[in-house]
């Protein structure tokens, strides 16, 4: 996302187009307002949208491949067995996916959806451009009658933008929107149901209330790397706005907020020090053992998931779980149940 979109050449395949709905300008505008609102309060708080440069979206796939990080396994696990009865549900010819990154288990909705004769059309929509133009290119050379329409853009704002027609099916994977807090994914689910016609689904991926334990283990790995990913928005600062946080002066927390139903990623400044945020102005004090909050992933029940579609003018159509019920995967509609 630090890249400018528009300098990255988008045009080596034929069957790829895209649209870029966050220019470097608008990123460039919410980092500064984000940041300095965020250092500016107590608690002080960073925005999680800053963690996916091109390096932080490939330390979120080493994550995926963790023994700690069940989520990807489990919602993998999902679609190996549900691809084909969610195709046949959806009958979609447009699958869009929102936070796609890489966007390696949605190519079994692709599979499934290729295989039932209706897809035509993938929309892989990111804020990261540089991941979402190599998965874009990717999916078009594996898939080879499907156009490809990749979307850079925030999904916390250009939902409402995304390109209409046909029977679409519109996934968002992994849990992502656990990494909302309760009012913007409020709005976020009432934006979906807005874009949703009657031909239209929402395939939601969220992670289910487990035993404490073993969710504080898949965001604290062994081997350290969702702290690297953690820190590594210090590093964004540091490029982007010539911050100067020293990254060993902080430490990854991940703790499991039973009250909130979230998982909490913190930073804890180590020493008393003072960080100055040149491009803003800014000088910053931390305190020994203050902490600063990075990002939530939120846990849900899967009826708080039907209360919070329905809240939004939804309605669930159909859930399923991995076999350890880890994990569920919600297909959504338009409208209440008495067809409202
Ligand atoms: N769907 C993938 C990736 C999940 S990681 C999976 O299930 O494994 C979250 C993804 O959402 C990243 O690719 C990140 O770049 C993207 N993302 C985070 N905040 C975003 C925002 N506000 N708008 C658009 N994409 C966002
Ligand atoms: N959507 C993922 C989740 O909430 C993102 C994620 C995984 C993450 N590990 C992380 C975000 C560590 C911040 C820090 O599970």
């Amino acid at each position: 996302m630090h890249v400018d979109p528009q300098a990255l050449d988008w045009r080596p395949h034929p069957r790829v187009s895209w649209d870029v709905l966050l220019g470097p300008r608008d990123l460039r505008r919410a980092l500064e307002l984000d940041v300095r609102h965020g250092l500016g309060r107590r608690p002080r708080e960073l925005p999680p949208k800053y963690f996916y440069d091109a390096h932080g979206s490939r330390l979120f796939e080493q994550i995926t491949r963790l023994p700690e990080y069940y989520p990807t396994r489990r919602e993998r696990e999902i679609l190996e067995a549900r691809a084909v009865e969610i195709a046949r549900r959806s009958d979609a010819d447009t699958l869009v996916e929102l936070g796609s990154g890489t966007s390696d288990k949605t190519r079994l909705l692709l599979r499934a959806l290729s295989a039932a004769g209706t897809l035509r059309r993938f929309v892989p929509f990111d804020v990261d451009a540089v991941t979402l133009r190599g998965s874009a290119l990717r999916i078009a050379s594996e898939f080879h009658s499907l156009s490809v329409h990749a979307v850079v853009g925030d999904f916390e704002r250009h939902v409402p933008l995304l390109p209409r027609g046909g029977r679409r099916l519109i996934a968002f994977l992994g849990g992502t929107i656990g990494n909302l807090s309760p009012r913007p994914r409020a709005r976020f689910l009432e934006d979906i149901a807005g874009q949703l016609g009657p031909a239209d689904a929402f395939l939601l991926g969220t992670d289910l209330v487990k035993d404490i334990p073993r969710l504080e283990a898949a965001y604290n790995d062994a081997q350290g790397v969702t702290a690297e990913f953690n820190k590594n928005v210090l590093s964004v600062l540091n490029t982007e706005l010539n911050a100067d946080f020293d990254l060993d002066q902080f430490e990854h927390v991940a703790r499991y907020d039973p009250r909130q139903g979230w998982i909490e990623m913190l930073l804890r400044s180590t020493v008393r020090q003072t960080i100055v945020v040149r491009d803003l102005d800014l000088r910053v004090e931390f305190g020994e053992g203050e902490l600063m909050r990075t990002e939530i992933s939120a846990k849900f029940t899967p009826s708080q998931i039907d209360r919070e579609l329905e809240a939004a003018g939804m309605r669930t159509e159909a859930r399923w779980t991995d076999r350890a019920g880890d994990f569920a995967l919600t297909l959504a509609v338009c409208g209440t149940e008495h067809g409202g």
